[in-house]
């Protein structure tokens, strides 16, 4: 079945709006051609309205970072959907490893934050993967089935239409070292059977791998079966690494 392609910027807290700008810019004056396939960019809440004053191609889309599940309030500091909405977010990251561990998000929240995400159409990029102690315990297994689960189970109006995963072993992020083609296709495997064992269509939600992709080894990462593009941080913030990137889709 062919899945929608995701070649995914994750900014993180990088890049002043001036520079994302200049970086839209730059990108766009290259063909983005690739059939079946969106650029998404998640840069800082606060370059978000620049970015979309500045998109001029339509298979580029943007993405929040995260936001808050209240609509509105006292919450000094956070941003609800209803903001991001209104600065052309249609995406937003939930769950990135970073909130989790940094800043001790639980699937608890997660979940608060994906519910509020789909009422106001939102889309998640659902991002899991487990820790290195996990993975050499062979809890991996265990550790998505609990972030899947916690997120998606029992959800009423949500379809395999309504967010897309993307499989990032912690490890893998920011290290340099991404996870080998077998671990990568594994997980990917892994993922579909569960997303299927929580009543969605396992083999129709497209599944990004994200960490330490570069543009050494997007090629053969793409090449994996089951993966849908990527999700990349560090290689994303320069616009010659990240199309290059782009071109191996
Ligand atoms: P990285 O980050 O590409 O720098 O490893 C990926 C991510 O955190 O999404």
């Amino acid at each position: 079945m062919t899945r929608h392609k995701y070649c995914a910027a994750n900014w993180k807290m990088n890049l002043t709006p001036t520079q994302g700008v200049n970086f839209v810019q730059d990108l766009q004056s290259n063909a983005l051609m690739k059939e079946n396939t969106t650029v998404i960019i998640a840069p800082s809440y606060v370059g978000l309205t620049a970015l979309r004053n500045n998109l001029t191609k339509e298979n580029i889309e943007l993405s929040s970072q995260n936001f808050y599940f209240e609509d509105k309030g006292a919450f000094t500091g956070e941003i609800s959907a209803d903001m991001l909405l209104d600065c052309g977010c249609k995406w937003v990251i939930l769950g990135h490893s970073e909130r989790r561990h940094v800043f001790g998000e639980s699937n608890s929240d997660i979940r608060k934050k994906f519910d509020k995400a789909l009422q106001k159409g939102l889309k998640p990029i659902l991002c899991i993967g487990e820790k290195l102690h996990e993975r050499e315990s062979n809890l991996t297994r265990e550790i998505l089935v609990q972030q899947l689960e916690s997120a998606l189970k029992g959800l009423t109006d949500c379809t395999s239409d309504h967010f897309i995963v993307a499989y990032e072993p912690v490890w893998a992020i920011g290290t340099g070292v991404s996870a080998t083609n077998e671990m990568v296709e594994e997980a990917h495997e892994m993922i579909r059977g569960i997303l299927s064992s929580l009543g969605y269509d396992g083999n129709r939600i497209s599944i990004l791998y994200g960490g330490s992709v570069k543009p050494s080894n997007s090629g053969e990462l793409m090449s994996i079966s089951g993966v849908d593009g990527f999700l990349i941080g560090g290689a994303s913030l320069d616009v010659s690494s990240f199309y290059k990137i782009y071109e191996s889709f």
